[in-house]
């Protein structure tokens, strides 16, 4: 039941109609739960109370299905307006991208192009930028990209899904780059990936320690407590210093554990998807805890 519900939403959060109409509706169905605005100056008030808290942020500049390069270019524009306008409020703050949004299924060069002029920006505002990783079939095709930027930048790293069964590997050749650890939200087929949540969580927990015992800054995003206390007490044993990591959560999800997180001490990051482009994003988080349908009716119906 559960794998059925979870694939609906996954299916949900594919179908273009779907999400190309939702950018006509404004949020719906609770998606203000998670989305935390339509626009840039909707979200600069939300990061400037998590920064005052010292939790610190990641802005996703919401894009799914971006079909032609005039697309591509017009997120990439918004994307350097977001840069601006973090650096001009001073924010604590970074940015996730998805190469699909800057045009990695239209032509691989124009997406590096976009990429590198983002990258320049960002650099020049001390801001680093996230590569978010996306569906296994664009897998290969982000590592690449990145490993050329990585040529030209350091300001620039990308995610780790620990459902895959190469990931442990790949993330052994990205012992330089800062990586974000997840567990990973798409379907994808057991030839590439675990299915089991022992597996996924074993998985993650073998390489989040293998980063802690390293040199290179690593993100742990993750809303499970169990992941996120047997770390705790790695980290206290092992004596890792707590300027080698942070945990990052979703916005709208357990915002307790941020608070709390924060309060002892831990980096904290928040990630904060905003616009119009809405539909997909929130599909897979409820594909992710169908549970979160209940909170979204319950805000929905009875308050
Ligand atoms: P999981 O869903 O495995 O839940 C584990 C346990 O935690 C649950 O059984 C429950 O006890 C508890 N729990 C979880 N959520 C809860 C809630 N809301 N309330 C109460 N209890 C809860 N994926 C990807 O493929 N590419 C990417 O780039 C990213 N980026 C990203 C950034 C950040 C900051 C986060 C947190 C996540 C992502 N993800 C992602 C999504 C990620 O891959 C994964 O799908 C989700 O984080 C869900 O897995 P969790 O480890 O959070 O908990």
């Amino acid at each position: 039941m559960a794998n059925l519900t979870r694939d609906l939403f996954i299916g949900l959060s594919n179908n273009k109609l779907l999400n190309t109409n939702a950018k006509k509706w404004g949020f719906r169905l609770g998606a203000e739960k998670f989305v935390a605005g339509t626009n840039i100056e909707s979200v600069i008030e939300v990061v400037k109370e998590l920064n005052s808290k010292g939790i610190s942020a990641t802005l996703d500049n919401l894009g799914e299905f971006v079909a032609d390069k005039s697309e591509a270019g017009m997120a990439k524009d918004e994307i350097i307006q977001l840069l601006e306008t973090i650096h001009n409020e001073n924010l604590d703050c970074h940015v996730s991208v998805k190469l699909t949004q800057l045009g990695l299924d239209i032509e691989r060069d124009f997406c590096i192009e976009n990429m590198k002029e983002i990258l320049d920006r960002a650099y020049e505002y001390d801001i680093f930028i996230n590569i978010d990783m996306e569906k296994y079939l664009h897998y290969e095709k982000t590592l690449d990209v990145l490993h050329i930027l990585r040529k030209q930048y350091t300001n620039v790293g990308t995610v780790i899904q620990s459902y895959l069964y190469r990931a442990e590997e790949d993330l052994e050749k990205l012992k330089d780059v800062r990586i974000r650890l997840v567990k990973g939200a798409y379907k994808e087929s057991e030839d590439v990936a675990y299915q089991s949540k022992e597996e996924i969580d074993r998985n993650f927990i073998v390489m989040a320690k293998d980063r802690l015992l390293g040199d290179t800054f690593t993100s742990i995003a993750t809303h499970d407590h169990n992941i996120i206390n047997e770390l705790k007490q790695f980290i206290e044993e092992n004596q890792i210093s707590k300027d080698k990591f942070e945990f990052q959560m979703l916005y709208g999800f357990r915002t307790e554990m941020h608070d709390g997180l924060a309060e002892e001490g831990y980096n904290f990051c928040t990630y904060i998807p905003f616009g119009n482009d809405w539909f997909g994003y929130f599909m897979r988080r409820l594909a992710e805890r169908p549970q979160n349908m209940n909170l979204v009716l319950k805000d929905t119906f009875y308050t």
